[in-house]
This record gives structure tokens, C-alpha cells and sequence, in this order.
């Protein structure tokens, strides 16, 4: 088995022309062997942006930090005090020492040759290459044959044999690319952007930008531009960009932005089944969204009637195979016992795939009343994510606190029902100086547990006045605490509990994960909100471990 590693990636705020990536690997782990590790310095508050990676596992095989096993971007549980920064490279280190006398000393006076090599392309001066962009304006000539327009920009070959598309370098002199209209006029911008490694990107641009850098092989500029995009994910409500920014995403390779369009739908998945794209979702999206424990739904119970729903409508184009391949991914161990029961007579799909329902249930009820410790021993398979709970809004497992309703003059008794609604929460018998609701759940959801009862207080600190108020330490505000009261424990259920920001009562922009009860809500969003005026979402998640 190969060693795995757990990482976790800071980047600064992302800016285009020189996107900062830290690898920060936790000190439990020892050093990667498979990267040579040039500098390795530990540093105290290293970084205040966000932190894009936690709990990152790497088999050491992998090409790209991506395609290792994450907590998904943006989701974490660490605070910067844990940061620890290397520099990669791929020289040898020689690890030889150096004495006084031969040390090296950089100089770099590089720092003005980009404004410099954009000199020489506005000037055109010497220019050997011809990049024609050419457009269809869609009208036909009098003879019939389609009108196009061309704009030609004049280039240099040694620039341009730095990007193995142009050719330049096997003694081509010129190439068409085609481009619609709307992408014409930023072909300068990108041709310039060979010279000088910097480009402005705005929401009206980024997707000519990112679909030129694809086709140009521009890597850097692709990931970057994607992250641009992926930012403007939440403004279609219909949902209909979002599926078709992640099948373009798949066709260009852009990994990044496919996980970015993906953790997306996952997180807002509720919106998406009731949208109209949902009916025909790609299945291999759908199939991704079923493997994620960060799909936010009410309960599982939801999920498997809203597949079973989406299985019969797509019944003709889909084999029974695939069918059972999709059922498969519901964590049928989670839905409650009850309504296990019943399934034989509620499901619509029961009779036709009737060995995948029995056995499913049958293991969910063992679940449900065998100690887990003897299950795993006799045949579960703890990488086997059945067993672990997806994010359950639904009012046994999750309570939620407006701030936009929560002014210290009219705090009690106000908070209007959450849409996901919620039933067992209290209010404090005194004036709280936080926002503070009560929450009570179950140890977990089998049924051996389901009387041991767990107290939570939810609070959420908008000012660092309410956290000094109440004695708690916030390191940035608003924070959120989510607390067990009582002391209900047993040894083999941890519980790793999320707090979910909905913004303007529209989408689900942040999840994050709590550190020692307390989670801060990052400056940077995953998915931007215009003012922060959240819905505070606290969901607890028992597992066995
Ligand atoms: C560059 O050359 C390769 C191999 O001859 C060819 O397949 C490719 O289309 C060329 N690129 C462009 C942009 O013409
Ligand atoms: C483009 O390059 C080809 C050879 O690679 C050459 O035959 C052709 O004349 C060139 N066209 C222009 C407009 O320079
Ligand atoms: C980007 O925009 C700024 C502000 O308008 C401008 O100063 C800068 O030159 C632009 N950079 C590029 C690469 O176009
Ligand atoms: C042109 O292509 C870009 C990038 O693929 C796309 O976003 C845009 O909608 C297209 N414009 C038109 C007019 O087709
Ligand atoms: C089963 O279906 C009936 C009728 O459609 C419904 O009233 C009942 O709530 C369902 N039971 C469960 C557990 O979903
Ligand atoms: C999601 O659903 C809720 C409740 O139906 C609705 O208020 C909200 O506008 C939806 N959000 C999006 C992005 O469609």
C-alpha cells in the first residue's frame, strides 16, 4: 500500500498574473519524497489567505495536486497557526554544504521584462508570424459562400516557439485559428498575453479567454481564467450554465473548474433537482454527485426517492446495470429504519431491481442494530462511505440562524422558519449576547442510539464585542460555535460537524468544517456573496470511526 500523506494547500488571494500556491504539509506527516523539497520553513502565521485544501491524501503517483483525495476545495478545518510552507522544485537538491565563499547569490532583474516584451509586440517591429483570427458574421455573400471576417496580428517566432501550438519552431510562418464574433475582439489581448505573461479577465471575457487558452495549450492561464468563472456559478438560478460550464470543462480538461462546477451542484443539489436541467443531467454527473459525502440534502431518504425519480424518467436510455450502478451510491444504511421498512411498498423501483433493495436493507438493518466495531471486523468495508453521512439539512441533524434577523434589541422569539424547516430547537431562557439556538439530536441516527439524546448550542458571534462578552476567543468574525452540552459520548463516534453559509437565502456559497467547536467564516468565499447577510447553517455529523 503506498504511503499516503496528508497536505493542505494555502494560496493568497488569487491574482491572475502571479497566483501564489503554498504547499503546507501538517507536522504529523513526514517530508515527501517524491518532490525534492528545496526549502522546507516553518513559519508562524504564514499566511492569511484562504486555505484551499485540508486533509489531502496522496499516493505519491499522482500528476497533479488535484487528483489527490481531498476534503473538497475550500473545505477545512485548520487555522493558519498549522501552516508549514515548502518551496518545490524539480532540481536535485545537492545537499552538500556550501561554505561562505561559494554560496550563490541571485540577482533578478526580470522584474521589468514583461512591460518590456510588450513593448516589442505593440510595436510590431520585426515580426515573422501571422495569426489570423477568423470569424463567421453568420451572413452569406451574394455567391452563396459564408461571409468571414479576419483580423491579423503580426508576431515573433522566438516568442512564440515558447508555445508548442504555433509550430513556430518547425518553420511555420502563420496560422488561422477560428473564433466566433464575441471572441475576435480579445485576440490581442491573449497574443499579448504570450509576450507578457499578464492579461486582464473580466466575467464578460473570461470564457473567450479560458476557450483560446485551451486551444492554445496555455495551462496557467486556463486554471486561473476557470477560477474567474467559477465565481460567477451562482448567478444562474436555472442552473442550465452550471451543467453546461461542467461538460465544457470536461472537454478542455480543466480539472479545477470541472471540481469547482461539481462541488457546486453538490453543495446546491436540493435547487438543482427541482430545476429543469435536472430531468436530463448527464449520468456521469450525476453519478460524481451521488459519490460526494458533501451533497447537501435533507436526509438520504431524498436522495434515493428524487434518483428513483430521475431512473424512471430516463428508463428508455438507460440500461438496468446502470440503473443498479446509480441505486448503489445511496447510503442506504443512513435512511432511518422505519422507512427502511416500508421501502417493499413505497418504492417505485423495488420490484424491478428487488436483490438490490433486499440486500441493501438487510446490511442497513444489521447496521442498525450490531455494535459497528463487529461489523467492520466481520465484513463492512471502512473505505466504504455508505456508512457515512452525506450534509443533512433536514430538522433531526441541522438548525439554522438568520443574521439578517438578529439585532440585539429583537432577538428572542423572531427567527422565522428556515426553508429546510426545523422543529427541535429551544430558545435560552436568558437574553443571549450572541445569536444562540439549541439543538438536540440523537448520538446517531441507528437505532441503538436513537435515545441517546445529544444537546447542542449553536452561536454565532458577529462582533469580536459578543465574543469578549462571552468569554470565547474568535480569531476573525463573524464566527460560529457549535457546542455539546452534555457529555454524551461513546469512544468510536466522532463527530465531524459543518456549518453551511446561504447566501440571500439563494445559494449555498461556504461550507466549512469546525475546529475544536469553533468555525471562522473565511474573508474569501468559495463562491461569492454580495453582502453578508447569511443563513448560518449548523449540521452535525456522527460517524463511526
Ligand atoms: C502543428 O503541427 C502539427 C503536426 O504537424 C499539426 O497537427 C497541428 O495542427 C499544427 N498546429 C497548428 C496550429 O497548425
Ligand atoms: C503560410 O505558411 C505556408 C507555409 O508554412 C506558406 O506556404 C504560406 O504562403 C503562408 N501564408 C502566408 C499568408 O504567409
Ligand atoms: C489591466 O488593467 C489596468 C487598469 O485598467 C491597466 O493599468 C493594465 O495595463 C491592464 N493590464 C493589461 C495586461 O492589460
Ligand atoms: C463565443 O464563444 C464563447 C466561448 O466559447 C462563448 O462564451 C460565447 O457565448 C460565444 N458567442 C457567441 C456569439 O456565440
Ligand atoms: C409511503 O407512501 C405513502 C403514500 O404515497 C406516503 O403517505 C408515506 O409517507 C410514504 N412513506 C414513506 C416512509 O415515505
Ligand atoms: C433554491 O430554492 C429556494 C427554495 O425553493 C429558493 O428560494 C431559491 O431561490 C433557490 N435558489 C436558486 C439559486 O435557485
Amino acid at each position: 500500500m503506498p504511503e499516503s500523506y496528508l497536505w493542505r494547500v494555502v494560496t493568497s488571494e488569487l491574482r491572475l498574473n502571479s497566483s501564489v500556491v503554498i504547499f503546507v504539509i501538517s507536522r504529523r506527516f513526514t517530508i515527501i519524497k517524491y518532490l525534492i523539497i528545496v526549502i522546507l520553513f516553518f513559519v508562524i502565521n504564514i499566511a492569511h489567505g484562504h486555505i484551499w485544501l485540508d486533509d489531502v491524501e496522496c499516493s505519491g503517483q499522482e500528476q497533479q495536486l488535484v487528483s489527490c483525495r481531498s476534503s473538497n476545495w475550500g473545505v477545512h478545518n485548520c487555522k493558519h497557526e498549522e501552516d508549514a510552507g515548502v518551496i518545490c522544485d524539480t532540481q536535485n537538491y545537492d545537499s552538500t554544504q556550501r561554505t561562505q565563499s561559494d554560496s550563490i547569490h541571485s540577482l533578478d532583474h526580470s522584474t521589468t521584462l514583461s512591460d518590456d516584451l510588450g513593448k516589442i509586440f505593440d510595436s510590431g517591429t520585426a515580426c515573422d508570424f501571422l495569426i489570423t483570427f477568423q470569424t463567421s458574421t453568420g451572413a452569406k455573400q451574394e455567391d452563396g459562400v459564408p461571409e468571414e471576417t479576419m483580423t491579423t496580428i503580426c508576431a515573433h517566432k522566438a516568442i512564440l516557439m515558447l508555445y508548442p501550438y504555433f509550430n513556430a519552431s518547425v518553420g511555420e510562418n502563420n496560422i488561422t485559428v477560428t473564433v466566433n464574433t464575441t471572441c475576435q475582439s480579445y485576440s490581442t489581448s491573449i497574443i499579448r498575453y504570450l509576450y507578457t505573461r499578464q492579461i486582464n479577465v473580466t466575467y464578460s471575457s473570461a470564457m473567450c479567454l479560458h476557450q483560446l487558452a485551451s486551444e492554445f495549450g496555455l495551462r496557467k492561464l486556463l486554471e486561473d481564467v476557470g477560477q474567474v468563472i467559477s465565481k460567477s456559478l451562482p448567478d444562474d438560478a436555472s442552473f442550465y450554465s452550471q451543467v453546461s460550464l461542467y461538460k465544457y470543462a470536461v472537454e478542455t480538461k480543466d480539472l479545477i473548474l470541472r471540481d469547482s462546477c461539481i462541488q457546486y451542484l453538490a453543495w446546491n443539489f436540493q435547487n438543482l433537482t427541482s430545476s429543469p436541467v435536472w430531468a436530463e443531467l448527464p449520468v456521469e454527473l450525476l453519478r460524481v454527485l451521488l459519490t460526494r459525502s458533501d451533497l447537501v440534502v435533507p436526509d438520504e431518504y431524498f436522495v434515493l426517492q428524487i434518483l428513483e425519480g430521475w431512473i424512471t424518467n430516463n428508463d428508455n436510455s438507460l440500461s438496468s446495470e446502470n440503473q443498479v450502478d446509480l441505486l448503489r451510491l445511496v447510503r442506504f444504511p443512513m435512511i432511518p429504519a422505519e422507512k427502511l421498512y416500508k421501502l417493499e411498498t413505497n418504492s417505485s423501483l423495488f420490484s424491478a431491481h428487488r436483490d438490490l433493495y433486499r440486500d441493501s436493507v438487510f446490511k442497513s438493518y444489521q447496521f442498525n442494530v450490531l455494535l459497528y466495531s463487529s461489523l467492520i471486523e466481520s465484513e463492512l468495508d471502512k473505505e466504504n462511505d455508505n456508512y457515512n453521512p452525506r450534509i443533512y439539512t433536514g430538522n433531526t441533524w441541522s438548525i439554522a440562524i438568520d443574521s439578517s434577523k438578529s439585532s440585539p434589541s429583537q432577538r428572542l422569539h423572531q427567527y422565522q422558519p428556515h426553508r429546510y424547516g426545523y422543529g427541535s430547537h429551544l430558545y435560552s431562557q436568558t437574553p443571549p449576547s450572541s445569536s444562540q439556538k439549541l439543538l438536540h439530536t440523537s448520538l446517531h441516527s441507528i437505532v441503538v442510539c436513537e435515545d441517546n439524546k445529544v444537546t447542542w448550542a449553536a452561536n454565532i458571534f458577529k462582533t469580536s464585542n459578543e465574543c469578549s462578552r462571552e468569554g470565547v476567543h474568535c480569531n476573525s468574525v463573524p464566527a460560529a460555535r457549535l457546542t455539546q452540552r452534555n457529555n454524551n459520548l461513546r469512544r468510536n463516534i466522532r463527530f465531524d460537524n459543518r456549518l453551511l453559509l446561504t447566501c440571500q437565502n439563494r445559494y449555498i456559497c461556504q461550507i466549512q468544517a469546525f475546529h475544536s467547536d469553533m468555525a471562522h467564516i473565511d474573508q474569501a468565499l468559495v463562491y461569492p456573496c454580495p453582502d453578508d447577510n447569511y443563513i448560518y447553517t449548523f449540521v452535525v455529523r456522527p460517524e463511526f470511526v
